[in-house]
């Protein structure tokens, strides 16, 4: 698939990027100094109470920001910390929020802001979708995963022990406010992580912007903020048409998981959190590539050139030794399985990704090559 827009300019710093989903449709708000800006929260009525959904790492560094810019649309603020890192994501840490709501009062109108990366931002949708029975939320994304990738599309959930995001829901934000200033706190390896799902977009959809990852790599490595701000943008306009076209992921929408049938199983597999999700998507994109030349569909050569480029973001390109069988077991479980048969993003050709089985033996070869 190659896809192409062109952003629509709100003001000469900040560029909007639409998700057209008929009457869920919203904008994606790109740019810098946002966050404390009340003007970015233009999509969300006026007068209801607000609760904003955070963790112990980003609530210090952003939540006193958006309070104040919030303070003049809500009539109440309210402020939820949860505990930080991926093997949180679950139903304790759910409930967190649920008891707080409860706590504070909160009704039908209530709208619940994520402040955070793509954690925060999963299990927050998911408190919206499910308290009672749904309430509106907005995502204010402060990792670059989920500036270009999580905070867009409206999937949201925990994980469980047995499997990566397994429980959730489809549930659409009213805005997305992406502030690029936030990725200046962000640690150098949780950078590299989301240039993972940044590298992404590039081998399932637009050569082009292949191209362009590898020209500026350094620049993005570096935190260029004209660099991140291209990558965000153009990240959002391939997810925003891939989702505008399949919201629920009945065909197309699955082409966004290149490498996380192998990613999933390598987190789901070394216990949450002992890899980043970005560095197993990173991995799980090199045994992806693999898989598709062993098929017959990608170049070697092209294989190749995706693994130099994962290397260089610094993203691990070999799998952690959990035993082919174990992966085998672990990738069963992915929800793109269909009785029993694991299915594959793979990539027929660069530019275009396809959804397909594959022999066990030939996953053995590629989990030889690329494990331990
Ligand atoms: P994360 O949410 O764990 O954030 C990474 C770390 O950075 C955390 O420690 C966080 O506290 C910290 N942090 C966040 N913003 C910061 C900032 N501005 N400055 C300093 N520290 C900051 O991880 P992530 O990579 O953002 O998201 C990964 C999660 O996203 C996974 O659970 C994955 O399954 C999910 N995901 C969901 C979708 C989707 O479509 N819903 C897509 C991709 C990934
Ligand atoms: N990150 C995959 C999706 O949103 O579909």
């Amino acid at each position: 698939m190659q896809v192409l827009a062109t952003p629509k300019l709100r003001a000469p710093s900040i560029e909007t990027v639409s998700i057209d989903l008929g009457e869920r449709s919203y904008p994606i708000h790109i740019g810098q100094g946002l966050l404390g800006d009340p003007g970015s929260y233009d999509a969300v009525p006026r007068g209801s109470m607000a609760v904003i959904v955070s963790n112990a790492t980003v609530a210090p560094l952003y939540a006193a920001a958006l309070e104040a810019a919030l303070k003049s649309r809500h009539r109440q603020v309210e402020l939820v910390t949860l505990p930080d890192g991926e093997d949180h994501k679950d139903w304790t840490t759910l409930n967190l929020i649920f008891d707080r709501l409860l706590a504070v009062g909160a009704d039908r109108k209530t709208v619940l802001y994520a402040l955070g990366g793509g954690v925060v931002g999963d299990m927050t949708g998911f408190a919206a979708a499910s308290f009672m029975r749904g309430v509106p939320f907005v995502q204010v994304p402060t990792t670059l995963l989920a500036q270009v990738d999580s905070s867009v599309g409206g999937k949201t959930g925990i994980n469980h022990p047995r499997g990566k995001n397994m429980i959730g829901a489809f549930h659409q934000p009213l805005c997305v406010v992406a502030d690029l200033d936030s990725l200046r706190s962000l640690p150098a390896r949780e950078l590299r992580a989301g240039l993972a799902e940044v590298i992404k977009y590039g081998p399932i959809a637009d050569v082009p912007f292949l191209d362009w990852i590898e020209a500026h790599l350094d620049d993005l490595l570096a935190g260029d903020p004209a660099a991140l701000r291209h990558a965000v943008r153009r990240s959002c306009e391939i997810k925003a048409l891939v989702v505008g076209a399949d919201e629920r992921e009945s065909g197309l929408r699955a082409i966004l998981n290149f490498g996380h049938t192998f990613g999933h199983a390598i987190e789901a597999g070394l216990g949450y959190g002992v890899w980043l999700h970005g560095e197993a998507v990173g991995c799980g994109m090199a045994m992806a590539a693999a898989l598709s030349s062993r098929l017959g569909l990608l170049a070697e050569s092209d294989a190749q050139r995706l693994v130099r480029l994962i290397e260089r973001a610094g993203l691990p390109v070999r799998g952690p030794a959990l035993g082919a069988d174990r992966y085998l077991a672990l990738m069963r479980a992915d929800k793109k399985a269909e009785a029993g048969e694991i299915r594959f993003v793979v990539l027929d050709g660069l530019g275009r990704a396809v959804l397909r089985g594959a022999p066990d033996d030939i996953v053995r070869q590629v989990l030889a090559q690329h494990g331990d």
